[in-house]
């Protein structure tokens, strides 16, 4: 990452979860099949954009299973909402059956053969062509529906292809979103072009149709020839030309040899349930069960989800883990990544550095690394389907509307991922500028991630599906919910609204969302007499698409956060 992430969410995040907690009864008696919130007992898709969430539940109803429904939503959501659903971009997918191991889907962009470690050190801000990674959505949903899909390939790219012809029935959400975009994008001609107002206007609003022919072409290309049209074929052909008019680095060459692969994801325990989350290139897992581990030792139920007490315990997991994010974090198949970081052992010695009565300065908590003086558009989806079948899926373009550029011809954005790469190799600023050597860039090597598609089992069935976009903060997100859920056992709509905290070992400051302070009147105060600096800038932290299933009833719920407009199916 360049620069440090603003907090709010951006991003398209689509989450089944389940859970084994019982929920209020009050709530099943009104509980709508599909809206913010839902319940169903057979399935459950739940995303950022509401036709997006359609696509998937309608896949489950015509047999697809939870795979089937998750790569049709990811290409609902590259038509629907644009700034972070893609197939110019990357991301992870996290797969759980019942009665198998459960399967991680790494499709995150690579740097190009031609990128050195050098190519960002300068500080200067990089050329958007410079800034894209060789996209991985198209052969990383290719390879999902090859190893675990039902239904024909063509089939689950059909309504996407029909909602990019007839249009997309434009919301608040998605006006503000496109809005945004044009207005941050005067040098990005076919960005403002493909994503014009309906003519004689200058803004969009709800109720206006978004049509994108140009990219129901491409995705047709995609649906008949399969993900070879992308890589190997006309789509590849106009991604070249693209980067040859501005000066981008990659080659027909790094379009073929792009490869997605299965990983086994990180797994962890807390109190009875099993946790799984990406593996590297993401941070998250690692991060995510080290984080877990700490916490797990202070009891934190003793206490009110919000107290102060809580708040500390929790933010000290987050500074050690993210020190260690920065220290050895990276594509681990590039760097040696000490396999402790994740172990009960590791977390109770760090546990024990942690004073319940003052926070530990960061930078005493990586005194190696040297310090230097000196947006946050993803999304994610979550599918449960009736066989227990879970899908936790976030996919990026960096950026919202990623390098904002568009290949012309093909109706499609570009990601801007190669900042998450650490750009200034030695230099770690105090303000999140990370400069060491885990992360530093390299041809075909993966940039490193914060995004944690999450699901938690309990005795080998899939008890909550969750996920978030917000760049460094995604991990801190799904933290929050899982604490609220596993260990203050709250039902699922608050344990996604609740007031979520951030702290990422540098900048060395809490921040707690601005649009839920209020519910906490003494919490800014109490944190600062334990010496933290706090923030309250950020309005918004994430936003957390998630399914909760009881494993008894197999009563599945679906909360859409409510920080944006999302949508909750169920069958
Ligand atoms: O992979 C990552 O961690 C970042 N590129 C994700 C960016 C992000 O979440 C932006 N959005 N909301």
């Amino acid at each position: 990452m360049l620069v440090p992430k603003p907090l709010v969410a951006g991003a398209i995040v689509l989450w089944i979860t389940a859970s084994a907690l019982p929920l209020p009864a009050q709530e099943s008696a009104v509980a709508p099949r599909a809206g913010p919130t839902a319940i169903s007992t057979r399935d459950m898709v739940v995303s950022v954009s509401r036709p997006a969430s359609e696509i998937g539940s309608q896949v489950l109803n015509q047999g697809g299973n939870a795979v089937d429904a998750a790569v049709a939503t990811a290409f609902g959501l590259a038509v629907a909402w644009p700034e972070a659903g893609n197939i110019g971009g990357g991301g992870f997918m996290l797969i759980v059956r019942a009665g198998e191991e459960p399967v991680f889907i790494d499709y995150r962009e690579t740097a190009p053969a031609a990128a050195t470690r050098e190519m960002f050190a300068d500080g200067k801000p990089p050329s958007q062509y410079k800034l894209v990674g060789v996209p991985g959505t198209v052969r990383g949903l290719a390879l999902a529906h090859e190893k675990f899909g039902r239904l024909p390939w063509d089939k689950l790219i059909a309504p996407a292809i029909a909602l990019a012809e007839h249009g997309v029935i434009v919301n608040d959400a998605l006006a503000g979103s496109l809005n945004g975009a044009l207005a941050k994008s005067p040098d990005f001609p076919e960005l403002r072009r493909v994503y014009a107002p309906p003519e004689g206007r200058d803004k969009w609003q709800a109720g206006d149709k978004l049509v994108q022919p140009q990219l129901a072409v491409t995705l047709r290309l995609i649906a008949i020839e399969g993900p070879d049209a992308f890589y190997l074929g006309r789509i590849a052909e106009q991604i070249v030309v693209e980067m040859q008019r501005g000066g981008g680095l990659i080659t027909k060459e790094d379009l073929a040899g792009y490869q997605p692969l299965e990983r086994r994801p990180i797994h962890g325990t807390y109190r009875g349930y099993d946790i799984y989350a990406p593996s590297p290139p993401s941070s998250g897992g690692i991060c995510l069960v080290e984080m877990l581990n700490i916490v797990e030792g202070f009891d934190l139920r003793k206490h009110p989800r919000w107290s102060s007490r809580t708040v500390h315990v929790m933010t000290e997991a987050m500074k050690r883990a993210y020190a260690d994010r920065a220290r050895y974090l990276g594509d681990s198949d590039f760097v040696r990544i000490p396999p402790q970081l994740t172990t009960k052992e590791y977390a109770s010695d760090l546990a024990k550095t942690i004073s319940l009565a003052k926070t530990t300065p960061s930078e005493q908590l990586a005194p190696e690394i040297k310090l230097a003086k000196e947006s946050e558009q993803t999304t994610h989806f979550s599918v449960i389907d009736r066989g227990g079948m879970a899908v936790s899926n976030t996919y990026t373009l960096e950026q919202s509307f990623g390098a904002k550029i568009v290949v012309r011809g093909a109706g499609f954005l570009l990601n801007n991922e190669m900042g998450d790469f650490n750009p200034q190799p030695g230099i770690t600023t105090r303000d999140g500028q990370i400069g060491t050597a885990a992360n530093e860039v390299r041809p075909k090597k993966r940039m490193l991630s914060s995004m944690c598609p999450t699901i938690v089992c309990r005795d080998g069935e899939p008890v909550l599906v969750t996920g978030s976009p917000g760049g460094r903060t995604i991990i801190n997100t799904v933290f929050n919910v899982l604490v609220n859920r596993l260990e203050y056992e709250q039902p699922l709509e608050e344990a996604v609204d609740g007031l979520r905290h951030h702290h990422q070992w540098f900048p060395d400051r809490i921040s707690l969302e601005g649009s839920r302070i209020k519910r906490h009147p003494n919490l800014v105060r109490e944190l600062e007499a334990l010496g933290h600096t706090v923030t309250t800038r950020y309005a918004r932290q994430g936003d957390a698409h998630s399914i909760a299933r009881d494993p008894r009833t197999k009563r599945l719920e679906g909360v859409a956060d409510p920080r944006i407009d999302g949508w909750a199916v169920g069958n």
